[in-house]
């Protein structure tokens, strides 16, 4: 497979040339097109229905191979592509009921609690495997807490691979500290940096670390954050794996799924696996009040705006990135969009009084993320516009992704219950192991040293 960028797809100057493609291996380590856009698969290969029925008999590696084989092929080689998706999912991924009908995709069960480990485990396996340089390549990535430690935990141990994450000092929570800085103490591969200032301090560093030259020759440097197409595409899995899990349980029933999103690259996986020829009949994109993609689906307007905070924070995204791929992929035809996703929006009221509805009355504790993916799939199962038909008792199925694991928004969900909840060990541990902070001030300077001792 050959990947092309989406600005030039998209540019009316571009006429009838074709545009210029290149490996995924190139995709993986530019990260972002030089042209400014973003990487895309030239084509989507379609699946065989036949192919599809066989879906519940497959193992989650096995659907893994197989709905990510077509973006490797011929660059990697089948049997180490087949090492890659086992080593990086080797985790469950179930899906649960939360009420009839209604069922959560647990996408929270890897080595950080949250949904990023299946693409950047990934990401970190294939970089790893395509990557034929005599110097080990250099991840750098600045984080205000989750990604940095999905990061670093995807590329933990991964040969001729080094990570360093910049993290604002006293500004992630203690458990999103406790994760980053694990690997520090060890001999290992992964260093996470305490920097003596803001996340946009943190970013600031970064961008001038990948535009210094002298950096550049020195040291090979990549990034691994949400656009690089190598973390995108694994998350295609979660639908083939949801949809092969849900015609075990209701065999020929309509799937419907919600995403709970905030740069929509997840969505945008499950979109390209529904173009693949996955039976998803209709998909919620469901955000917090950061709307900008439900608000472009009502008015055709995308209007990207300054972030609001909100309690699912890892959504508050004034402009997602990964809407331009949303574009390439509709040809930017608003009716089409239209007519495969809805969307959703909800406030933090809404959040916290789902969370405390859900649990009390199914017994079933949400993270804030996931809480706005169960009420997207609920309005879009009970028909929320007024005069359409609920959709309900149709056969139908609704699946929500649930994209965090609770206990790491223990300081919003313990409030909105009235009590603690309980942490999994494997974070309980972490957070109760003495920390190895390495601090750094925010300058230029003291990056540079990190990335070239
Ligand atoms: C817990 C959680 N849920 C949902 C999202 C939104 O995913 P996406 O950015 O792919 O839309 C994120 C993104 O960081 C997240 O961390």
């Amino acid at each position: 497979m050959r990947y092309v960028t989406t600005r030039s797809l998209l540019s009316p100057e571009r006429g009838g040339t074709p545009p210029a493609s290149v490996s995924l291996k190139t995709a993986m380590l530019e990260g972002l097109a030089p042209d400014g856009g973003l990487y895309v698969p030239e084509s989507i290969e379609l699946w065989r229905e036949a192919e599809i029925a066989r879906l519940p008999e497959r193992t989650l590696t096995e659907i893994a191979y197989r709905a990510l084989r077509p973006y490797t092929r011929p660059e990697l080689d089948a049997t180490i592509f087949e090492a890659v998706v086992a080593e990086a999912l080797n985790f469950p991924i179930p899906l649960v009921e939360v009420e009839p009908g209604i069922y959560a995709l647990e996408l929270f069960h890897g080595p950080t609690l949250a949904f990023k480990d299946v693409g950047a485990r990934t990401m970190a396996r294939l970089m790893a495997s395509l990557d034929s340089g005599d110097q080990p390549l250099t991840v750098l990535a600045a984080t205000s807490g989750d990604t940095g430690s999905a990061v670093a935990h995807a590329f933990h141990g991964v040969p001729h691979t080094r990570v360093v994450v910049l993290y604002p000092d006293g500004r992630v929570s203690p458990s999103q500290e406790a994760q980053l800085t694990m690997f520090n103490s060890e001999d290992g591969n992964v260093r996470a940096y305490a920097v003596d200032g803001s996340f946009d301090d943190c970013h600031r560093l970064t961008k001038e670390a990948f535009a210094n030259g002298d950096v550049r020759r020195e040291v090979r440097l990549t990034s691994a954050n949400s656009v690089n197409i190598g973390r995108l595409l694994p998350q295609m899995v979660y639908y083939f794996h949801a949809v092969a899990q849900a015609a075990k349980l209701r065999p020929g029933a309509e799937i419907h799924v919600c995403t709970p999103s905030g740069n929509f690259g997840n969505l945008t996986a499950g979109l390209i696996a529904k173009r693949a020829g996955l039976p998803i009949a209709h998909f919620v994109a469901a955000t917090n009040v950061n709307d900008v993609v439900p608000a472009y689906l009502e008015s055709g307007l995308f209007e990207p705006r300054a972030s609001v905070q909100t309690i699912a924070n890892a959504m508050d995204v004034g402009h997602p990135s990964n809407f331009e791929r949303m574009r390439w992929l509709y040809h930017d035809d608003l009716q089409a969009m239209r007519a495969d996703i809805d969307g959703c929006r909800r406030t933090d009221d809404e959040v916290r009084t789902t969370i405390r509805r859900v649990y009390e009355e199914r017994g079933y504790l949400l993270d804030p993320h996931s809480a706005i993916g169960y009420m997207g799939i609920k309005a879009h199962l009970n028909g929320w516009q007024a005069g359409q038909a609920g959709l309900r008792g149709k056969d139908r199925i609704g699946i929500f992704l649930a994209t965090a694991h609770p206990a790491k928004f223990s300081e919003v969900v313990e409030p909105v219950l009235g009590r603690p909840i309980e942490i999994p060990a494997a974070l309980a541990e972490a957070v109760a192991r003495p920390r190895h902070v390495l601090k750094i001030n925010a300058s230029f300077e003291a990056v540079r040293r990190t990335l070239t001792t």
